[in-house]
């Protein structure tokens, strides 16, 4: 297929029910898909939208084009999970094409108000001459999982002196008020986070204020805020583009970031002693990770495995990128951690010894502090990924360099994570085929990957360390 614009902005409904199918044959013949990581069924998926707790279950969204591996017409899928674990696709339900989202739904976020899950998305609107009018939107979803979209937009245009990259709402609650968080670029090329408020999800929203969480520079935009509040802690997790590698070193296209503050001002809209901005995933694929304030007590995320205007090489085969497992933040020490949910250990299956292992394989470690030690992922081919451990100066080295089909090279093939010297070093290792999750000391540092093997069997290696390993379930 040749993507033209005027083709990938195509309305859903001018696709024959052929396109789908033959996508599907396609994918039936892949050895890249994942055993139990969320992953699209046709096409392209990218940001989590949408992560809520709603009539008994969980709701989550994925950013679907599900024509082919490329951003075209974006609508929201929808997926429901009784247990965070495993989820039911019923497909694209936020379709776009209206006047207030004519060239998309992009992202943005849920809240349970009564019997219905309100939505507040971002309408990508363009006009004749292609110019965007970012409107933001509300939408309403029953019991049944229709979808009522709310024909005049929440907030029809960007506040005053800022450009048209106005997007992608998180909605929260506080002390009886609406508060929506927006990712902007300022004419002057800044990035900020603006803050609307309201009594009612409907409206009528007001600009508050910026959002205040950091002196340091943010760049030229910032996409998909999540204001999150961990033990009373304020943590902001973001996507920064364009800023300086001074302010924080990172390896990818556009870097995922956090901040933690002491407190919560919320009357100014304040984080009190913020910390530094920091990677929340140091690995080579992580973007657009979402979390909501879960009724249960908990923080939980989910992460995007891909990353914009970047090429995978399952494009070919009509799919592209994942989810992350479902997450859970908690702060110790000072310091965030994410941990897969508890969940998944249902997932976890019997121990094996043997050196090939299944694609969908769980290997823990703990290397001992004043050695060196290394995993060896291999395929039948000789591919191979490499772990590296050095406990005597906290680093750990992920090489991809080897391991299959290589693609975003332009951005490294190697990534490294540094976390306390001279001490033991804990290893969670999720592998499902073709992507990796590496939970380093419990979840205080995080790589996570994509690789693209021609071999179809895996085998593992570790030297000077002794590993566990556990074959996971393959439910998808
Ligand atoms: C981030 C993003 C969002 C936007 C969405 C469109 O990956 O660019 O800012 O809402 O993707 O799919």
């Amino acid at each position: 297929t040749k993507w033209t614009t005027k083709l990938r902005y195509r309305p859903y409904d001018e696709w024959s029910d052929g396109r789908i199918k033959r996508i599907e044959d396609k994918i039936k013949n892949s050895h890249w898909r994942l055993g139990y990581h969320i992953q699209p069924k046709t096409g392209l998926l990218n940001d989590p939208n949408g992560f809520s707790y709603f009539n008994h279950e969980w709701h989550l969204f994925y950013q679907s084009y599900p024509f082919g591996a490329v951003h075209g017409l974006k609508s929201w899928a929808h997926l429901t999970s009784k247990d965070l674990v495993h989820w039911q696709d019923h497909g694209p339900t936020l379709l776009p094409g209206d006047k207030q989202d004519s060239h998309g739904a992009y992202s943005g976020s849920a809240i349970p108000i009564d019997d219905q899950l309100f939505l507040m998305y971002t309408g990508n609107v363009r006009d004749e001459n292609w110019v965007r009018h970012p409107k933001q939107n509300g939408a309403w979803m029953d019991k049944t999982g229709q979808i009522q979209k709310i024909p005049t937009s929440l907030i029809p245009e960007p506040k005053n002196g800022f450009t048209d990259h106005f997007r992608d709402p998180q909605i929260i609650e506080h002390d009886h008020m609406f508060y929506s968080l927006i990712g902007a670029r300022r004419k002057d090329d800044t990035g900020h986070i603006l803050v609307y408020q309201s009594p009612n999800v409907t409206g009528p929203w007001a600009y508050k204020t910026e959002l205040h969480f950091t002196d340091q520079d943010c760049g030229y935009m910032i996409e998909c805020p999540n204001l999150l509040f961990v033990d009373n802690r304020p943590v902001l997790i973001f996507c920064p583009q364009g800023i300086d590698k001074d302010v924080l070193q990172y390896s990818n296209v556009f870097p995922n970031a956090y901040v933690i503050g002491e407190k919560f001002d919320w009357e100014t809209f304040s984080f009190i002693n913020p910390s530094v901005m920091k990677n929340l995933d140091e690995g080579f694929d992580v973007y657009a990770t979402h979390g909501f304030n879960a009724p249960d007590g908990r923080v939980l995320t989910v992460s995007w495995i891909g990353l914009p205007d970047t090429t995978y090489p399952s494009d070919v085969e009509g799919w592209a990128n994942c989810f992350s497992l479902i997450k859970e933040l908690k702060i110790e020490d000072n310091q965030l951690y994410q941990i897969p949910v508890v969940e998944n250990n249902q997932l976890v299956k019997e121990e094996l010894n043997s050196k090939e292992i299944s694609p969908q394989t769980k290997i823990a470690s703990t290397v001992a502090k004043n050695t060196t030690g290394s995993i060896l992922l291999k395929t039948e081919l000789g591919e191979e990924l490499q772990i590296i451990v050095d406990t005597t100066n906290g680093k750990i080295l992920v090489d991809r360099t080897k391991m299959g089909e290589a693609f975003a090279t332009d951005f490294g093939t190697v990534r490294t994570s540094q976390v306390e010297k001279n001490r033991d070093i804990a290893l969670d290792l999720y592998l499902d085929n073709t992507v990796f999750e590496l939970y380093i000391n419990g979840g205080q540092k995080v790589i996570t990957g994509r690789i693209f093997p021609q071999g179809t069997r895996f085998f593992v290696e570790a030297n000077n360390m002794a590993i566990t390993q556990h074959r996971m379930d393959k439910i998808f």
